[in-house]
C-alpha cells in the first residue's frame, strides 16, 4: 500500500462544533494531516516535486539542508531521492506530535541521508548553520508577525553564499477584490475535494488568529530587506505562492 491510499481521513471538522478554539497541531491533526494537506492545499503534490527539483540543484554536498516546520517529512522524503549523499537533513517542528510521525515515516522509508529532528519554537528564532537550502513549507505564515522578521534574519545569517531560502506560503491578494475572489476559488477547491461548508468555515474559524497571512509582496520585501541578493516566485495558484530567494 502506498502512503496515500494508508492516510487517514481528515474529519476534523465535520461535525458541528459550538465552540471553536484555535487550531493546534496536536494529535488529532498529525494523525490525518497527510490527507488534510493534500485535499486542502492546492497543487501540493507538485510545488514538492519543483522543491525536490530545485534543491537537487541547489543542494552542496557536506553542508545543510533545514526543513522548518518539517510536519510529518513530507519533503524531507521527497528530498531523500534528488540531493548528494553528503547532505545532512535537520527538520524541525514545535509539534511533539508531528515528530513523532516524521520519524516513523523516515524509517518506513528507509531514509537514506543522515538527519536530525528537533523540536523547537520557531518564535524564539533559530540557529542554522552551514545550510546550502533552508525551506520553509506552509510555516512562515503561523509565525507570529512579530517575530517574523528576526527569524528571517537568523535564516540568512546561516545560509552559505550562494544558498537558498525556499518559502511556499498561503497569501494576501494584492487588494480586496482579488482577495475575496481568490479565497472564494480556494473555497471552491476544497469542497471539490470532498469538504462541506461546515467543514471550511469551522476551519476558517479555527485558523483565524493562528495563521496569518502576508501579501506575496510583503514576504519578497521581507526576504530582499534581510539581505538576499534576488528571489522570484516559482509557483502561484491564487492564495498560494512560492519564492525563493538566493543569498
Ligand atoms: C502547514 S504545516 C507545514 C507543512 C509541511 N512543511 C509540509 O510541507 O508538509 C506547519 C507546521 O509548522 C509547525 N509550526 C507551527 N508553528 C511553529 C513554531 N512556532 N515553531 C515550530 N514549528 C511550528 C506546525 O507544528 C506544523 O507542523
Amino acid at each position: 500500500m502506498t502512503d496515500m491510499q494508508n492516510k487517514e481521513k481528515d474529519e476534523i471538522f465535520r461535525e458541528k462544533n459550538g465552540q471553536i478554539g484555535d487550531f493546534a497541531f496536536g494529535k488529532e491533526v498529525a494523525q490525518v494531516f497527510d490527507d488534510m494537506l493534500a485535499r486542502s492545499v492546492p497543487m501540493y503534490a507538485e510545488f514538492q516535486r519543483m522543491i525536490s527539483e530545485m534543491a537537487a540543484d541547489m543542494a552542496v554536498d557536506g553542508t545543510n539542508i533545514y526543513d522548518l516546520g518539517c510536519s510529518t517529512g513530507t519533503t524531507l522524503l521527497a528530498l531523500d531521492q534528488s540531493v548528494p549523499p553528503g547532505v545532512r537533513f535537520v527538520g524541525i517542528d514545535h509539534s511533539v506530535e508531528m515528530l513523532e510521525k516524521c520519524r516513523e515515516k523516515l524509517e518506513k522509508h528507509s531514509f537514506c541521508h543522515a538527519f536530525e529532528l528537533v523540536q523547537a519554537d520557531l518564535n524564539k528564532g533559530i540557529r542554522i548553520e552551514n545550510a546550502s537550502l533552508v525551506l520553509m513549507v506552509l510555516t512562515l505564515q503561523f509565525i507570529r508577525p512579530l517575530y517574523r522578521e528576526r527569524l528571517i534574519a537568523d535564516i540568512y545569517q546561516g545560509i552559505n553564499h550562494n544558498g537558498a531560502l525556499i518559502l511556499v506560503e498561503k497569501v494576501l491578494g494584492e487588494d480586496s477584490f482579488f482577495n475575496r475572489t481568490f479565497i472564494r476559488y480556494y473555497y471552491d477547491y476544497k469542497k471539490r475535494n470532498g469538504y462541506s461548508e461546515m467543514e471550511i468555515s469551522q476551519k476558517r474559524e479555527a485558523l483565524e488568529n493562528v495563521l496569518i497571512p502576508y501579501k506575496l509582496l510583503e514576504n519578497r520585501e521581507l526576504l530582499l530587506e534581510t539581505g538576499f541578493r534576488y528571489c522570484d516566485v516559482f509557483f502561484k495558484w491564487y492564495n498560494f505562492c512560492g519564492m525563493v530567494a538566493i543569498k
